[in-house]
């Protein structure tokens, strides 16, 4: 249960707003318990000043040997009230008069005796009074104790002392209530916020469910398939667009792969078929002239050689792609290279009657892979002289500019047409298939300017096709000078 984060967000929300209800209910306790206290304390000294006055004016009118005990007893009559006790001790701090001896005001849950006047509290109440103006202080007695206010009062030339005190019992009575309320109140708002926000959790997170629901369906098949995105705005419409986003590059590069395969295996079937094609050809009859044999044994080797080559080629891609392709590199020099891969051209130059030429700066060091440099320009060179028609020609420059060398393969053949060349270095692509594969022999698998890119790239450099028209085409390899191997 735990395991869900709709559970675990509604306790920990449950918990913080438990906390928080706790705390405040606390405070709310102790500071209305401070208040009434306050105001017990301020009632009591207003009413003793009221009971005070009242006293001596009834005094005033009084005379003979009880005129303090009844004007006391009248003035009691007027500002008693209902768990108040008021007392007028003489000087001898001897009970003159006291509330209690009054009728009782009404009903009420207090239960006072005369004990309350001869607890210790209250004697030192009094005596504190006594010395000082007035005194407060906690008299124990009744239900659940007293507050009491003594003051002096001087009458007809004697220290009188009044002792006002009122009955805990109702506060007491009170703020167990307000406890009492808190002890259901919070319990029961606990458990309503809690399923509220159980609910609310459920409700935002529902997104998710439906995400995770959607993505489990999901697989290699359908990748096709998109997250719905309820509102692009909030967290969880970014995190299914980000999703989307994810499904759309793998779906790209599944689509690539896929494609990769199947342009593989198409290639590869070619030179198969003839393969087994010549084999079953040659076989079918006992005996043939030696001839015959060689022929084909020389079509078989061709066969071979290209299957050869195009396995070699897609080893090439796929390490490359995987970035495993191990790069070895030295310290070369350009130009001697580039002389030396013109000079093995030469032969597949001499079979078209190509004329090969060649404008190569002398001293050009760099630190590079030399077989692969060597396989880019022989992928340029080949290309060019491949798709030149017979008598043509293709030249080879080498230069340094700047910081880069600038190698370029300049061909006198058809061109490329222009909605064909942004498209030429993508693999097996092969701009006009049908000639090519007419021609047999010139037919590649469209694999050497993606080889011919990816070297460039892991040289930091560049290939691109600068130029290209009807007059021919060239090819331009951009090296930098320095240390440029990855
Ligand atoms: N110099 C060029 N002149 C005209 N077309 C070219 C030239 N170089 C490349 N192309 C076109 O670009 C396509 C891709 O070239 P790429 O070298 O990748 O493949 P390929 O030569 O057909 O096969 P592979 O190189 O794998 O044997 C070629 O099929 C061809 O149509
Ligand atoms: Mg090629």
């Amino acid at each position: 249960m735990l395991d869900s984060v709709r559970v675990r967000l509604t306790l920990w929300y449950s918990l913080v707003l438990g906390f928080v209800l706790v705390l405040l209910a606390v405070f709310t306790y102790f500071l209305y318990w401070r208040n009434i206290e306050q105001r017990t304390d301020t009632g009591l000294a207003e009413l003793a000043d009221a009971f005070v006055t009242t006293f001596h004016a009834e005094l005033s009118d009084e005379t003979g040997p009880d005129a303090v005990r009844n004007a006391a007893r009248v003035a009691m009559v007027e500002h008693r009230f209902r768990d108040t006790v008021i007392a007028v001790l003489d000087p001898a701090n001897n009970i003159q008069q006291s509330s209690l001896e009054l009728p009782r005001l009404g009903p009420s849950r207090e239960r006072i005796t005369a004990d309350l006047f001869s607890s210790k509290d209250f004697q030192s109440l009094v005596a504190e009074a006594a010395a000082h103006p007035s005194a407060l202080g906690d008299v124990p007695g009744g239900r659940d104790g007293f507050r009491a206010f003594a003051r002096r009062m001087p009458a007809a030339d004697q220290n009188y002392t009044l002792v006002v005190l009122e009955s805990l019992h109702p506060q007491r009575e009170m703020m167990e209530d307000i406890r009492d309320t808190f002890l259901w109140a919070i319990p029961i708002a606990l458990l309503l916020a809690g399923i509220g926000g159980y609910f609310l959790a459920r409700k935002s997170l529902a997104p998710v469910a439906a995400m995770a629901s959607q993505a489990r369906r999901m697989g290699a098949r359908n990748l096709h398939d998109r997250l719905e995105v309820a509102n692009q705005r909030d967290e969880l419409g970014q995190l299914a667009v980000s999703f989307n986003q994810l499904l759309e590059r793998l779906e790209k590069s599944f689509e690539l792969q896929r494609r990769f395969v199947a342009d593989a295996s198409h290639e590869l079937r070619t030179p198969v078929a003839i393969l087994r094609g010549e084999t079953e050809v040659t076989l079918s009859k006992p005996d043939r002239p030696p001839a015959e044999y060689r022929e084909t044994l020389a079509i078989l080797r061709d066969e071979s050689q290209r299957l050869a080559q195009i396995i070699e080629d897609l080893f090439t891609l796929t390490r490359a792609d995987a970035g495993q392709y191990p790069l070895t590199s030295t310290e070369l020099y350009l130009d001697e290279l580039a002389s030396d891969v013109l000079h093995r051209a030469r032969s597949l130059a001499i079979s078209k009657r190509i004329t090969l030429s060649s404008a190569i700066d002398p001293e050009l060091p760099l630190h590079a892979d030399e077989s692969l440099l060597r396989r880019m320009l022989l992928n340029l060179l080949d290309n060019a002289i491949k798709y030149t028609p017979e008598c043509g020609t293709v030249s080879l420059q080498c230069q340094k500019q700047g910081q880069q060398y600038v190698v370029s393969v300049t061909d006198t053949g058809p061109g490329i047409p222009a909605d064909m060349q942004q498209r030429i270095f993508e693999r097996f692509f092969r701009a006009d298939k049908t000639r090519s594969r007419a021609d047999g022999d010139t037919g590649g698998a469209g694999l050497g300017l993606s080889i011919a890119r990816w070297i460039a790239e892991a040289h930091q450099g560049r290939l691109e096709l600068t130029h290209s028209d009807s007059r021919g085409s060239t090819f331009t390899a951009f090296l930098p000078v320095g240390p440029s191997v990855r």
